[in-house]
Formats: structure tokens, C-alpha cells, sequence
């Protein structure tokens, strides 16, 4: 791919080197940028070093990268994808911009960006820290807005390992991916998309406040331990209450995600049509993005068998639901 200034790029360049787009260039330390950079020699139909990373440029230099990159000739080697890729975790817009990253490139770093962004609000619930996974989470729903089918790519990379944020992520992208399910056909608005995801990735934000003893623990909980954790579906809404964050898929999902249809749930022991669409996609996503992770006191289950079990479970998960990700699951029609 090529700016439409820039010359014909021979396809093998393509593939060992990322073209930067301007706006890439402009997040890096104008005077020391973190990567080789390569320019294109149009007579020779190769790529010379340019610039060494780490090196002091002169303003000079500074101006010849510049023009170089708008006329399409700057380029930076595959070999530095590290550190172009930290770069963007940081700065996950930029991801929009660069159409040389490859699709799986785009979606392990928007995985890295998010879980970043998770930890450190899970660490500090305030605002500042807040902004930046907002930022992050519109990033993802541009994607999927940008193609659906995208939302593949993110089933296909599940974590299997438990933390928070690597819950969170598996929390938001099953949710995400039921909620399209369900709205297939039908007209999902951008905006609803959008408070769906946050409210999915959010949703179990409160368990940041539970002893980590605790949530490590292995084997079952002591009655009095069972009743903190309960708290936290109720921590959850009142961390983003705080923050002045109150819409109807926000409390739906932190407040519902453990109540089950038959009313064996908490902390509200609702039941049935007293669960919104909501929180039944988000008391799945939770269950299954547990299931499917190692965790102290499990081990990680097989995708279709975790899916197939709560299928199974109609009593307390909706089965509508379970049988559209059972169904996926067995037809791989997600991976
Ligand atoms: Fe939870």
C-alpha cells in the first residue's frame, strides 16, 4: 500500500518495511525518532538507511524526513515492529492511520493497548486514567465500525490466562461479539455499540477493590469472603458513578452480569425478563471469558466445550445466546 503521491512500491519492499504515514511520523521525538528509517530510491527500486534510531537529527535532517515521508518515500524496516508497535500501543489511534499494518498487527496491538489502559484504571478509578481507555475503547469500536467482521480477528486471540485486564478484554470482546450477533440484520447504531463495549470491558472493574487474596484464592470461599465479592458488581457502577458515567448499558452490565434467569444470582436475585438483553450478553461474556482462562482454581477450558456448557445451562443463561456462541464455536465460524 502507497500513499497516492508516492512512487510504485516494488510488493517485496511491501512486506519487509512499513511506509509512514505522516501522522505516525509526527508522534515520534521529532529529533531522535525510536526506529531506522529507510528512504526510498525510486531508480534502483530499493530501500537505503537513512536515519540510525536513537540518533540526533538536525533540522536539516528533520525536514528531509519530513518530505520524504509526504512524497511517500520514508519507510521503517518490519524488524523494528516492536517498537512500532509500543509506540502505537501507546497511542492506539494512530492505528486508524496506518494502513500498512497487517490485520492480526492491528489487533494484538489494540489487545496490548487495552489491557495497558484497563490496569491502570483498575490501579487508579479517576478520570485522567479514565480518558485514555475511553480513547482506546472508541478506537476499538472504529474498528469493528470500519468492518464487522473484524470482530473475528479479536475471537480468534481469547486470552487463556487470567488477570483482570486479560478478563476484561475476553469480557469485552464475547459481549461485543453477542451483541452484534443478536443485531444482525438489524440497525445497531454507532452510539450504541460504543456503550455496549464500555460497559462490557467495565463491568467487572470493581473486583479491584476485592482483596487479591481472595480473588488468587484456591479451592471455594469462605462465607464471609463469598459476601466482598459479591460487592462487586455494585463497586463496579459506583466506581463510574463517580467519573459522572451513568447510562443504561453501564448499569446493566456491572449490576447484572451475575444474575442468572433462574434467580440463583447476586446481588439483586433477579430473575428472567427482570435481566436485560444487556446484562444477559454480559453475564455470558463473563462466565465464558472465566471458563476459557487459567485461573487459580481451574484450568482453562477448550472454546467449544466452555461454550457448549453453558448452552447447556439454560436455567440460568439465555439460551438463545449460548446457542449462537455454541454454535460458532463448533462451526468455527469465529476462528
Ligand atoms: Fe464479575
Amino acid at each position: 500500500m502507497m500513499t497516492s503521491s508516492g512512487p510504485a512500491v516494488p510488493a517485496n519492499i511491501d512486506e519487509e518495511y512499513y511506509q509512514i504515514s505522516e501522522e505516525i511520523l509526527s508522534s515520534f521525538p521529532k529529533f531522535r525518532p525510536p526506529v531506522d528509517l529507510f528512504r526510498f530510491k525510486e531508480a534502483a527500486l530499493t530501500l537505503v538507511p537513512l536515519i540510525r534510531k536513537g540518533q540526533r537529527l538536525t533540522n536539516e535532517q528533520v525536514e528531509e524526513v519530513h518530505a520524504l515521508c509526504l512524497s511517500g518515500d520514508l519507510f521503517v524496516s518490519r524488524s523494528d515492529h516492536s517498537i512500532y508497535s509500543e509506540h502505537m500501543v501507546k497511542q492506539l489511534d494512530l492505528v486508524l492511520q496506518d494502513s500498512n499494518l497487517k490485520e492480526p498487527e492491528l489487533a494484538d496491538i489494540c489487545i496490548r493497548a487495552l489491557i495497558m489502559r484497563y490496569e491502570a484504571f483498575a490501579e487508579q478509578p479517576v478520570r485522567p486514567v479514565f480518558d485514555p481507555l475511553y480513547k482506546d475503547i472508541m478506537v476499538y469500536t472504529e474498528i469493528l465500525w470500519q468492518d464487522r467482521h473484524r470482530i473475528k480477528l479479536f475471537m480468534r486471540r481469547l486470552l487463556r490466562e487470567y488477570s483482570l485486564g486479560k478478563h476484561a478484554f475476553n469480557s469485552l470482546i464475547v459481549g461485543t461479539w453477542l451483541l452484534l450477533r443478536v443485531m444482525e440484520g438489524g440497525e445497531l447504531r454507532r452510539r450504541d455499540l460504543d456503550r455496549a463495549a464500555l460497559a462490557f470491558f467495565l463491568q467487572d472493574i470493581g473486583m479491584a477493590k476485592i482483596p487479591a487474596f481472595i480473588l488468587n484464592k484456591p479451592g471455594s470461599l469462605k462465607a464471609e469472603e463469598f459476601d466482598k465479592v459479591v460487592l462487586h458488581p455494585t463497586l463496579s457502577y459506583k466506581i463510574m458513578q463517580k467519573l459522572d458515567l451513568a447510562f443504561d448499558e453501564l448499569a446493566q452490565a456491572s449490576l447484572e452480569h451475575h444474575e442468572r434467569l433462574d434467580g440463583t444470582g447476586y446481588p439483586q436475585k433477579i430473575k428472567a425478563s427482570q435481566i436485560s438483553r444487556i446484562g444477559r450478553i454480559a453475564a455470558i461474556a463473563d462466565s465464558f471469558g472465566a471458563m476459557i482462562a487459567k485461573r487459580p482454581h481451574a484450568e482453562a477450558k477448550d472454546l467449544s466445550q466452555a461454550a457448549q456448557e453453558l448452552a447447556a445451562d439454560q436455567k440460568r443463561y439465555d439460551g438463545q445466546l449460548t446457542g449462537y456462541l455454541a454454535a460458532a464455536l463448533l462451526t468455527e465460524n469465529v476462528g
